[in-house]
Parts: structure tokens; sequence; C-alpha cells
């Protein structure tokens, strides 16, 4: 989730680029760059933290050169730091790149380019590209550029400019964003239109394989066989907010659209060819993984209810005695671990106080700590014997969404690893479950594409008025269901309560009247039949049931009042999908009601006090 922009023109473009970066910051920093070609070389700037930092030191280089490339980079692979900060060079220092996504296969690239005697001064999977175009450079920053892409796996976006070649940026995507601004007498290639905004309005969208060649003139489009391509050009009207939420009416519906892209980024690099997962930097040796006796899992909010589903994964798959607990509990009790647990801390922010405090309770009764977070350097991840990133990328909106679902995603991959080494599984087995996971994002980006929001939207509202919601679910349900009805107090305000729905009978069912809304996680599991039995109980009290089901499951109409239908998938992967449909219906209902999503009243995105 960094932010790319490049500016070829006729005037200085030091400053241009850097007002470009400003407008990117939504999407993450920590830290930025600007590479400008001046006088047969590059000037070159790298800063850690903030754009502040990168301002501070702006007028090192002079606002003389024309053609340029900047980046704020939201780390990945790599701390952050300057030399980990894009733009990146080749070993003559002749090419420059920015890049935004992740290259999966960088590790043998980069190792067959330092075989061939490249010198790499980064950690980042980025510097690959650099090497690659100095390589691949026969006289052609064009035709450097399509052979890099050649050998390159994964997702991503790399703009390149040459001191060879002065006036031109070159620029490409592989299922991540890069638009063309086309000006007058100057022309800009961004990962985002905010970049330009306030330059042009005239945009055009690449899409995949295209290589796109900016000049002063104007861009021209080719695909990898070096044939002309034609995209029209768009003028956009957005202003500088919508520019930002990319065409959206608010960053949490934005963040819910983005969560194909960041369940891609999960994955990438973490399953291997053989199905297999490779976790790296998690700090556990196959004889600490055998060891293992007791996980504990700590966490608050959005984040506890990921480690819910884990302790599903890890018991099913690892064979290995869970609990779960919310952090502000588990740090004044007296837990009964000691150095054959495994604490495991779930916190997308890697600040929150209660977690961080449950974290150093474990740690003193001797556990392990495992830390799963978003944010790299957080204080989770310094505190922590291993880390796990869930590479969701920056999320704006309180109430979390992408973060949650690659929460999720990250605890199966972890529950598979550690079921695999521990002999739990088979290497086939998993395989089963990782072909399965690959799947996963683009089932999810069709069932988005296909008009989910709409089609929840009618539904959502219907039920916006209600004054009270219940949330059921059983087995994996149960966390999908407790997740979604966090989402409506979040944003809707509205009392909602989550359930078991074998629990019902012993005290909930007195809340039901006639017309009273119940939200049941209902997707196909060897449960359902049992769930469908409490259904039955709630609507025999006149309850008016929205379910979300698997697709194909016609016979959920016949007691259901309202069905969301998600594509059907294994039921240890179900929640990937189950829980987005209801992230809608609580985002709708908000919206119905007039309510501002993005700030819900009293909550703040991070909680970094007890
Ligand atoms: C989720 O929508 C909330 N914003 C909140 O529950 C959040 O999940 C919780 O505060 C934990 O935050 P963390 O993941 O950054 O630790």
């Amino acid at each position: 989730m960094c932010g790319i922009v490049g500016y070829v023109g006729r005037r200085p473009c030091r400053d241009i680029l850097f007002d470009g970066l400003r407008k990117l910051e939504y999407r993450g920093y920590d830290s930025a760059g600007i590479s400008v070609v001046q006088d047969g070389r590059f000037s070159l700037l790298h800063s850690v933290g903030n754009l502040d930092n990168l301002e501070g030191i702006l007028d090192q280089i002079e606002n003389g050169g024309t053609t340029g490339i900047a980046h704020t980079r939201w780390a990945t692979h790599g701390r952050p730091s300057s030399e980990n900060a894009h733009p990146h060079t080749d070993c003559s220092g002749r090419f420059a790149i920015v890049l935004n996504g992740i290259v999966e296969n960088y590790v043998p690239l980069r190792a067959e380019l330092q075989a061939e005697g490249h010198e790499f001064t980064s950690q980042t999977d980025a510097e690959v590209v650099a090497h690659l175009i100095e390589r691949a450079y026969q006289g052609s920053l064009h035709e450097a550029v399509v052979e890099a892409y050649r050998q390159m796996e994964g997702h991503f976006t790399y703009c390149v400019i040459a001191v060879d070649e002065p006036d031109v940026i070159v620029g490409i995507r592989k299922e991540t964003p890069l638009v063309v601004g086309l000006g007058d007498g100057e022309n800009y290639l961004a990962s985002a239109i905010p970049a330009f905004l306030s330059q042009t309005r005239s945009v055009i969208f690449p899409e995949d394989a295209e290589v796109v060649v900016i000049t002063s003139e104007g861009a021209e489009l080719f695909d990898l066989d070096g044939l002309p391509v034609r995209r029209d050009t768009q003028t956009v009207d957005w202003d500088d907010e919508a520019a930002e939420k990319a065409g959206y009416e608010t960053f949490m519906l934005k963040e819910i659209h983005e969560q194909p892209t960041s369940l891609a980024e999960t994955l990438a690099g973490r399953i291997a060819h053989d199905g297999s997962v490779v976790l790296e930097d998690l700090g556990l040796t196959p004889e600490l993984i055998r060891e293992i006796e007791q996980v504990v899992i700590v966490a608050c909010g959005t984040s506890y209810h990921a480690g819910l589903l884990g302790k599903y994964a890890l018991e099913r798959w690892a064979r290995l005695p869970v609990e779960v607990e919310v952090a502000s509990e588990f740090r004044y009790r007296e837990p009964v671990i000691g150095d054959d647990c495994l604490c495991i801390a779930i916190s997308q922010s890697g600040e929150t106080a209660d977690t961080l405090a449950a974290m150093r309770l474990a740690r003193q009764a001797g556990a392990g700590v495992l830390a799963v977070t978003n944010i790299v350097g957080s204080q989770a991840t310094r505190e922590a014997d291993g880390v796990l990133f869930t590479r969701a990328g920056l999320e704006i909106g309180v109430a979390a969404t992408k973060t949650f679902l690659t929460q999720e995603l990250a605890m199966l991959l972890l529950a598979l690893y550690l079921a695999e080494a521990r002999g739990h599984l088979s290497p086939t087995e998993v395989r089963a479950f990782t072909d399965q996971l690959r799947t996963i994002p683009g089932l999810l980006r069709d069932y988005l594409e296909a008009g989910a929001a709409a089609t929840v939207n009618e539904v959502a509202s219907v039920y916006a008025p209600s004054r009270f919601f219940l949330c059921l679910g059983r087995n994996l349900g149960l966390p999908v269901a407790l997740e979604g009805a966090l989402k409506l107090k979040e944003i809707s305000y509205i009392p909602t309560d989550a359930y078991a729905a074998g629990e019902m009978k012993h005290g909930p069912i007195a809340l039901l009247e006639e017309g009273s809304p119940v939200l049941v996680v209902a997707t196909d599991s060897f449960i359902y039949d049992k769930l469908m039995s409490n259904v039955q109980e709630v609507k025999a009290r006149g309850a008016r049931v929205i379910a979300v089901a698997s697709q194909g499951n016609k016979g959920i109409e016949e007691i259901a009042d309202d069905v969301l239908y998600v594509p059907k998938v294994h039921e240890m992967l179900s929640p990937l999908l189950s829980v987005v449909p209801l992230q809608l219906f609580a985002y709708y209902v908000a919206k119905n009601r007039g309510e501002k999503v993005d700030q819900p009243r009293n909550l703040a995105k991070t909680v970094t006090v007890e």
C-alpha cells in the first residue's frame, strides 16, 4: 500500500513530486524518497518517518530537474529505514525505481543477481527490480521494463527512470493500481489520482501487463510484445477528499472493497509451490513448535474475534489447546502458563495498551510471544519474540474491516503451518487447504464486483429503523456473528447482541418479539442442521431472520425472510467471506440512518490508554 508519483515535463519537478506525495500520505508512510534526473545523474533523497522529515531535507537537492519519481512507503519487506526507502537504484546508478506491492519471487531473483555480481544495499523485495533492469538494459528502457516484468512474480506496480533517457518514465502494473495523468506539456504516473489532481483531471487507467511510457509530449501504452494499446482518456470530477477515497463515499466502504487485494497481500509469498505454508520471522524453531503444549491468544475488539476464529483452526488442525481472552481481562489474571505456552497477541495497530500489557504478563510467566499485527515497527513488534504481519495496508476507517479479514487469514496460515510442523496434517492435507486459500481473494473480488454492496443495501435499508438486532452463529459462525454485531454497534449505535445460537433458549430468546430482526451466519457447515433448529426457534417467536448463506442453498429461503448469499467454500475458510455481508449490512444500516461511519462517536482508531 505504498504511494507512487512520477512527473515528466518542462517544470522543475522536485516540489511537484513532494506535493504529490503529500496527497498520498493517507496510503501509509514510514519512509519516503525522491529521485530527480539532473545533469546526467540522479539527485536522490531518502528519509525515515513521515513526510515532514523529507520536507525538512528537501532543499538538499536542487529544484532543477524536470523528470523524477517519488515514493511513500508502507513497509512489507524490510524495516522502515533510510536504505529500505525507495527509490532504489542499480549498481551503476543509471536506473531508479519505485514499487508498490510485493515481488513474491524476490529471494531467488536476488540470489541469482548477487551470484552475477550485483550488489544490494537494502533488504527490500523492490530493489531486485533496479538490478533486473540494469541487467536487461540494451538501450531501451521500455524493453528493459518488459524483460524485468517477465521475470517477476507477485502483484506490483513499478515506475522507472534512467539517466540515459532523461525525458521518459516507464511504468507497468500487475494487480495493483497505476494511473496516468495527462497535463499540458507534462504528464504523471501515480498509484492514485490525488497525487496529481491539483494539476490535471485527465486520466488513463492502464490494465495489467500494459507498459506505459510517458514523456512531456504524451503517454503511450504497449502490450508486452510492443504492440500499441489504445485506452480512452477519462475526466475525473472528484474533489480532493473523494479522490483519497478512490471515489467511494467513505473510507470504510473503500476498505471493504480493498479486502480482496489485502488478502492477496497477506498470502503473497506465503504459500510455496508445493502448497506448504512459509512464514518467516515467527521466532519459532521446529523444536520450539514441537514443545508448545498450550496457546493463549490475547486481543481486543475486532482482533479478539479474529483470535476466536484462530482458536477453531489451531484446535482442529494443529490439535493445540487454545484459550482466547480479551487483553484487558487477561492482564489482571494470574494465568497458569509457563514456557511451554505460546502467547499470540493480535493487534492491527500493535499499540493497544491492554494487549501490550497482556503480552508482557505472558512473557513474565515464561511464555513465548508472537505478535500478529498490521504495523511494521509498532510496539508489539518490538516486544514480541516473533511477528506475523497481516499486510492489510493502512486502515483509516475506525471500524476495522480489512485488518480483520487479514488477521483471520494470517491465523489460518499460522494454524496450517503449526499443524504440519507438529505432524497433525500431512503435506497433502495442507495443500488441499492452501489451494483453496489461494482462490479466496478472487472469489471475494467477484462477489464485490457483482454488486454485493447494492444487494446488501437493499436489505439493510428495510431494517435500518430497527431498535435492536440479534446476531447468531455456531462454531466458526459465532465469531463472525460477534464481529457483525460489533460493527453494528460501532457505526449504527443500535443496541445489538451476539450469541451462540444454541444458547438462545437459556435466556436471550426472551428478548424477541414480533418482527425482531435476527442476523444468522448460516453458511454450509457440519453444524448447519443444528443451527437451523435454533433458527426455527426464533422464527416461532415472530423474529424476522436475515441469513448469510452459501450460494446454492435454496432451502434456506423457506425459513429466512432475507438471504445474503456468499460464495461456497470449505467451512474452515467460510468466515473470510461470510463476514463481508455483515460489514456491508452494518455500513448501510448506519448510512441509512445518516451516521458518519468513518468517525463513530466515542471511538478512537488506536486505544493507547488503559
Ligand atoms: C474495531 O472495529 C475497533 N475499532 C476495535 O474494536 C479494535 O479492533 C480494538 O480497539 C483493537 O485494536 P487493535 O487491533 O489495534 O489492537
